[in-house]
């Protein structure tokens, strides 16, 4: 452990605080988070952590939806700046014209990476790990999914019974990522298993031996007695894929894999987000609440 590591450790504990991390950050914020996991797990552990005060090393929604979950804490995100482009790619002007044509008919379904603002106009929040059990128990036929069309095209392609109205959006770490891409890593490593991640082109998903979220990744990974993977999805999931199987070996593509905004998040910000001591994340009280409805709904429908 590293002088920064050793002074997060005594700041958190001086604080109170807990410190959540998401597969995607570098590889020594993870080392030392209490909590590291998928969307899903970071939005569930939020509800459950006895901290007054959760450091969320994530992208913004992800800080988002552990405030929205639990108003009382406070939340602290080590870097503002660091947002998820694919959480702005949907909007409340197309949401409404959608429910006026189909009414109640339609669920708006909202993937996690979004703003709060975009939570507050649906009806409920899917992750990546849950959108299919999600989304198969909502009574409604017709599915608004937003803000992205690859998770969206996924999901519909396994519940043909419901009609998908589709969103111009996608994650342009995983949507860049092409079949030749994959080809190309494949016939470097003959024989590797694709592990994919559902932000990813259909052409992409279509090749693939696992599909998941990245903790779905980890655990297919782990429990598989192939030794050989290609990871498809941002690279920040190998340090937890090389600690539980050192004896596995994991590739990725040349398509980079990359998230920037991920990265953005450091171990000096972290020791200077607990030591400015701030109030945390603020949202108005009737986003809050209405943005809430829908996180709490994924959270009922997916235990
Ligand atoms: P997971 O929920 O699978 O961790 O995905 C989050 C994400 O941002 C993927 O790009
Ligand atoms: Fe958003 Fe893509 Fe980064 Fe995930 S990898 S946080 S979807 S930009």
């Amino acid at each position: 452990m590293d002088e920064k590591q050793a002074q997060i450790l005594r700041l958190k504990e001086e604080k109170n605080a807990v410190i959540m991390a998401h597969y995607y950050v570098d590889d020594n914020i993870q080392e030392i988070a209490d909590y590291v996991g998928d969307s899903y797990y970071l939005s569930e552990m939020a509800t459950r952590v006895k901290e007054k005060t959760i450091v969320l090393c994530g992208v913004s929604f992800m800080g988002e939806s552990a405030k929205l979950l639990n108003p009382e804490k406070r939340v602290l995100l080590p870097d503002l700046e660091a947002d998820c482009p694919m959480a702005h790619m949907a909007s409340v002007e197309k949401i409404e014209e959608v429910r006026a044509t189909y009414k109640e008919d339609v669920a708006v379904v909202c993937y996690v990476n979004s703003t709060a603002e975009l939570k507050a106009h649906s009806d409920v929040c899917v992750t990546s790990s849950n959108a299919l059990k999600v989304v198969k128990a909502l009574p409604n036929p017709v599915i608004y999914f937003i803000p992205d069309r690859q998770l969206g095209t996924y999901i519909s392609r396994r519940i043909p019974e419901k009609k998908f109205i589709f969103n111009d959006g996608g994650c342009p770490i995983h949507t860049v990522i092409t079949r030749e891409d994959v080809q190309s890593a494949l016939a470097c490593h003959p024989g590797a298993k694709i592990l994919v991640h559902p932000e990813c082109r259909e052409e992409v998903i279509e090749m693939a031996d696992y599909i998941g979220s990245t903790s779905g990744i980890i655990d297919h990974a782990t429990a598989s007695s192939a030794r050989e993977f290609i990871v498809v999805t941002e690279l920040g999931v190998m340090y937890e894929l090389k600690k539980r199987n050192p004896e596995k070996s994991f590739y990725s593509t040349a398509a980079g894999q990359i998230c920037e905004d991920m990265k953005k998040i450091t171990l000096d910000k972290i020791i200077s987000v607990l030591e400015q001591d701030g109030a945390g994340l603020e949202m108005a009280a009737d986003l809050m609440d209405k943005a809430n409805a829908p996180l709490k709904r994924m959270l009922e429908l997916s235990r």
